[in-house]
């Protein structure tokens, strides 16, 4: 079997992807250009697990920039992740959105159909949704985004729709809810919770921390996402943990799983922030077979334990 492409290999779902696929005896080319989002050197530290193995290799670059054709003649599958994450900073650096997660999309799809590839499987978002006010949401549900962040996933998953309609491109979108474990990123609610509480210090918490969350553990998503790449291509997917909690919620969870009260303050909500996320699974698990094992407790415990254990590295 040919290789796997992963772009955003050095990433949060990317590092766990990518040592799920080698676990399977998969070779995996992984692509990142270790983007200054968050620390480069948090990134080096999610392909420690694997960097020595000889079935891995990291191409270091820009999608944008790349030798993409040459690249894709390797390999026989791709799994896109590479993008510019977060709500909140999309409001500041639309710009840099556009790039990462609509022009990079483009051009990989251009690649692709110049290459023999025969599945690339996208990751995009539940932003693409906005608020589920009303019970869980189905794929074919309105998107609405609520933030430029989602408008540009949305505009990347309808690239990948169109190149599948008009071009061919064999291709399945997966719909990730958030997404947490060990190696979340720096700025996420979870991480950033967990390492202030570890240290005594207080949590600020944007908005009144009633908002509802579907949230993920990584390794059920890594589950999704290689019974897509698995699976013949084609469709839309969502992904979620089938766990739904607020923020306040999590919050108590994290004080428990710490042994120790936590403070918090209460900061302006965030614009774009979903009121509520909330998956509905039907049709993942029924043509992928997907369905979410990890509780929230485990979850939480869990990534409570990668913290506190890599504290030092993540300047604690
Ligand atoms: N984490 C979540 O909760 C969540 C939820 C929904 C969707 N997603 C999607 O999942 C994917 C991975 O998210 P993550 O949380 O692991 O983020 P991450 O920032 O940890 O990983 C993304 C990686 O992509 C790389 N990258 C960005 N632009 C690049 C480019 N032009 N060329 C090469 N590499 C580039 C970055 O350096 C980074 O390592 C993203 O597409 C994101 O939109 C994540």
């Amino acid at each position: 079997m040919r290789p796997v492409l992963v772009t955003g290999a050095a990433g949060f779902i990317g590092s766990h992807v990518v040592e799920r696929l080698l676990g399977l005896g998969r070779a995996v080319i992984g692509v990142d250009a270790l983007t200054d989002y968050y620390p480069r050197e948090l990134k080096l530290e999610n392909l420690s697990a694997f960097e020595a193995n000889g079935s891995f290799r990291l191409v270091e670059g820009d999608l944008l920039e790349l030798d993409l054709p040459a690249l894709l003649r390797e390999a026989g599958s791709v799994v896109h992740l590479a993008a510019e994450p977060g709500v909140r900073a999309s409001w500041e650096n639309f710009p840099t959105y556009l790039k990462r997660n609509v022009e990079a999309t483009h051009r990989l799809l251009e690649a692709l159909l110049e290459s023999d590839v025969e599945h690339l499987v996208f990751a995009s978002s539940s932003s693409v949704y906005g608020s589920a006010e009303h019970g869980p949401l189905s794929e074919d549900a309105r998107r609405r985004p609520a933030s430029p962040y989602g408008l540009s996933k949305l505009a990347a998953e309808e690239l990948v729709a169109l190149y599948g309609r008009e071009k061919a491109v064999p291709a399945t979108t997966l719909r990730y809810f958030t997404v947490y474990g060990p190696r979340q990123r720096p700025e996420m609610a979870l991480t950033s919770f967990i390492s202030a509480a570890a240290k005594g210090r207080q949590i600020t918490v944007f908005g009144d921390g009633e908002q509802v969350r579907e949230m993920t553990y990584v390794s059920d998503v890594v589950d999704a996402t290689v019974a897509a790449l698995e699976a013949p291509p084609g469709g839309v997917y969502n992904v979620g943990g089938g766990n739904r909690a607020t923020v306040n919620e999590m919050i108590r969870a994290v004080g428990a799983a710490l042994g120790t009260g936590v403070e918090k303050v209460h900061a302006p909500r965030i614009a774009g922030e979903a009121r509520t996320t909330w998956a509905d699974l039907t049709r993942t698990t029924r043509d992928l077979g997907f369905k979410p094992r990890v509780s929230l407790k485990e979850g939480i415990a869990a990534q409570v334990e990668w913290v506190l254990a890599t504290q030092s590295i993540r300047g604690g």
